[in-house]
């Protein structure tokens, strides 16, 4: 089994697109009628979910008619938002084939099937023409690469001159070794959390340039805190990330919490440019 295999299975299997309709319908919701909102709760799978995605995309300068890439892009919450909010098409890849079916899923149902296509591919080597893209974003996906030279040589390479990419990770802390299950790994296997000068210095060799990199910590440790808190009074909400998480949710999500207040890993968000 190849490792880009083994990290897939980790992230999905089986038909996701049955398992978040039938919480839909757990939680009320009407599939006929469901908006880009109302699936957010499950559909932004990255630490924060919703809320970060939104303070990301308001520091994005994209327009309407742009093509964005979203690298990563898992079962495609972020891809709808960024279409719906500025009019723009966006095309997703991810290497979790049972995600990407139930993107597509998502996206037919809430009617943007023009503007949002998601494929399955892996970052490292991406399915798409040189120079096409006005903007790309990977929130959560590079925990996962082992080659962060190619993920972001390709990231490059597909961007028009002048185009921004945007990136969200945890980065490895000062005190490293995170506990594990974190969400993108069980046991440590498929893990290559790298520190964030680390990043920033592959960026800058791959020739993205005006690098702004900002800590995100605080602020995942507030979500994190606040799901801990409604897990152990039992009011979770139905319709919540821990369909995709699975029985180890509620470890993961402490661990998540753990690894950021011991220094074990350093949560990042990096905004940056390819050279115009
Ligand atoms: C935490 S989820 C984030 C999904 C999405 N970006 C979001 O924020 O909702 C991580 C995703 O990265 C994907 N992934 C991991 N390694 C990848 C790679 N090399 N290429 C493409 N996708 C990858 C996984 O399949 C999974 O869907």
């Amino acid at each position: 089994m190849t490792d880009t295999q083994s990290i897939s299975d980790h992230w999905g299997s089986g038909d996701v697109y049955s398992r978040i309709l039938q919480a839909m319908q757990a939680a009320g919701i009407d599939p006929e009628t469901v908006t880009v909102e109302q699936l957010a709760p499950v559909d932004h799978f990255h630490a924060r979910g919703f809320p970060a995605t939104i303070e990301l995309a308001d520091e994005l300068p994209i327009t309407a008619g742009q093509r964005i890439v979203d690298i990563g892009c898992g079962i495609g919450g972020p891809a709808r938002y960024l279409a719906q909010r500025f009019d723009c098409h966006v095309s997703g890849v991810d290497i979790t084939g049972p995600f990407v079916d139930a993107a597509n899923s998502l996206t037919a149902l809430v009617g943007l099937q023009d503007q949002v296509a998601c494929r399955t591919g892996d970052g490292q080597n991406l399915p798409y023409e040189d120079s096409v893209f006005d903007g790309g974003y990977s929130q959560h996906v590079t925990m996962n690469v082992a080659d962060r030279a190619a993920f972001f040589g390709e990231a490059f390479r597909v961007l028009k001159p002048g185009a921004f990419f945007a990136l969200t990770e945890h980065g490895l802390g000062v005190t490293g070794n995170p506990h594990h299950p974190v969400p993108w790994s069980k046991d440590g296997t498929g893990a290559y959390l790298i520190q964030p000068s680390e990043t920033v210095a592959a960026l800058e060799e791959t020739g993205f340039s005006d690098i702004q990199m900002r800590g995100t910590g605080d602020k995942y440790l507030e979500g994190y805190n606040r799901a801990i808190e409604l897990a152990e009074k039992g009011e979770l909400p139905v319709f919540g990330v821990h369909i995709l998480l699975g029985k180890q949710a509620p470890q993961i999500v402490r661990n998540a919490a753990r690894n950021i207040e011991e220094n074990r890993t350093h949560p990042i968000q990096i905004i940056c440019s390819k050279p115009g």
